[in-house]
């Protein structure tokens, strides 16, 4: 059936199709391989994308080949992509409805990426944020790679003729570079073939989740313990919520919360009832709070939570057999895409048929 919704976009001949022709947008994200995925990344991200699978004609890819432009000789490359796959289909997205595929599947990738490096300046890649950031944390190793890396991420989006990319806002120059890089192509080669695509998110759902640290946002370059995974023991939840930074208590009715306390209430908000939080909420007002008896509650609370992500994600890691199947569709959904661009980029440039 996607697929379907995929030629209508494609072949203006299927518009007679019988099916119903609704507006789909073609969405398409990579997700780098680095560790665990933790609440942060879902109520961030991830919960977004589930979302749009149901809206959209969405493409969802682990990020492998991008890896090597920072670590040219990795240790598990595979398992580390494997495993952030199994933890996104996990937290819901599903091969029936987008196409999930790993990077290095979709070679097409490449072939695109060497069109578009040859119409991409030395200038221009130099000054992007992020390759100077790199050159400065890996002065031994500023390979082409690095330095490309914005024609790859271009090259990964416009192969799906992609026009929504639902990515954060560090992200938002590398998608400006693929509007620059996709203009040039249309204008170079006189065609409208490449859509110019923008950042996208469901902005009001998206949740900010804080850390356990007592700092701002959670996340796992901000020390262990700031953040709960989704495949965290039940254990190591209530260890890390119970060591959550608190102060001393309210001293005053109605006393504003320092950080600290706010943020354990968000997280509260993010996965306990609506009767805890206000239970919790009046404590405080009233200068009763017992920080131990809300932590306690927090925990079992986030435990609760976590644990469809954490069975699924034991679940579906140890099943090597589906996960291949699953990889293999997305590889198959994700070439069949990436040739038809191919083949018209290819038509306009001049190459033989
Ligand atoms: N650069 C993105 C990041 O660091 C990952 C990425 C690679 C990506 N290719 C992409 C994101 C294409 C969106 C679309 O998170």
């Amino acid at each position: 059936m996607q697929r379907y919704f995929f030629f209508v976009t494609l072949h203006t001949e299927r518009l007679t199709s019988p099916l119903p022709i609704m507006k789909r947008e073609i969405v398409c994200s990579g997700i780098r391989p680095t560790g665990n995925l933790h609440l942060g990344n879902y109520f961030g991200a991830l919960r977004n994308f589930v979302k749009m699978q149901d809206e959209h004609e969405c493409f969802f890819f682990v990020a492998d080949y991008h890896s090597l432009t920072t670590h040219p000789t990795p240790d598990n490359l595979y398992n580390n992509a494997r495993q952030i796959l199994v933890q996104y289909l996990a937290a819901g997205l599903d091969p029936e409805k987008s196409t999930i595929y790993l990077q290095s599947d979709l070679p097409e990738t490449v072939e695109l990426y060497l069109f578009l490096n040859m119409n991409a300046y030395l200038g221009e890649l130099e000054r992007v944020t992020s390759f100077k950031d790199k050159v400065r944390q890996q002065p031994g190793n500023v390979n082409a790679g690095l330095l490309t890396y914005p024609t790859l991420m271009a090259a990964d989006i416009l192969i799906h003729k992609a026009t929504r990319v639902p990515v954060g806002k560090d992200q938002e120059q590398h998608l400006e570079m693929t509007r620059t890089f996709a203009q040039r192509f249309n204008s170079m080669y006189h065609t409208e073939l490449f859509p110019l695509p923008q950042a996208y998110n469901y902005g009001h759902d998206l949740v900010k989740i804080p850390g356990l640290n007592g700092s701002g946002k959670m996340g796992k370059s901000e020390g262990e313990g700031n953040a709960i995974f989704l495949n965290d023991d039940p254990s190591v939840i209530r260890k890390k919520i119970m060591k959550a930074k608190t102060d001393s208590g309210p001293v005053e009715p109605g006393q504003a919360k320092p950080v600290e306390i706010e943020n354990l209430f968000a997280l509260m908000r993010a996965v306990s009832s609506a009767d805890a939080v206000r239970y919790f909420e009046e404590q405080y007002d009233s200068c009763q709070i017992r920080y131990g008896d809300m932590k306690k509650q927090l925990a079992e609370d986030m435990i609760r939570f976590t644990e469809p992500f954490r069975a699924r994600i034991a679940e579906l890691g140890a099943d090597e057999v589906s996960l291949r199947r699953i990889m293999d569709h997305g590889k198959e959904r994700a070439h069949e895409s990436a040739r038809h661009t191919l083949d018209e980029v290819r038509h306009v440039i001049g190459y033989r048929q």
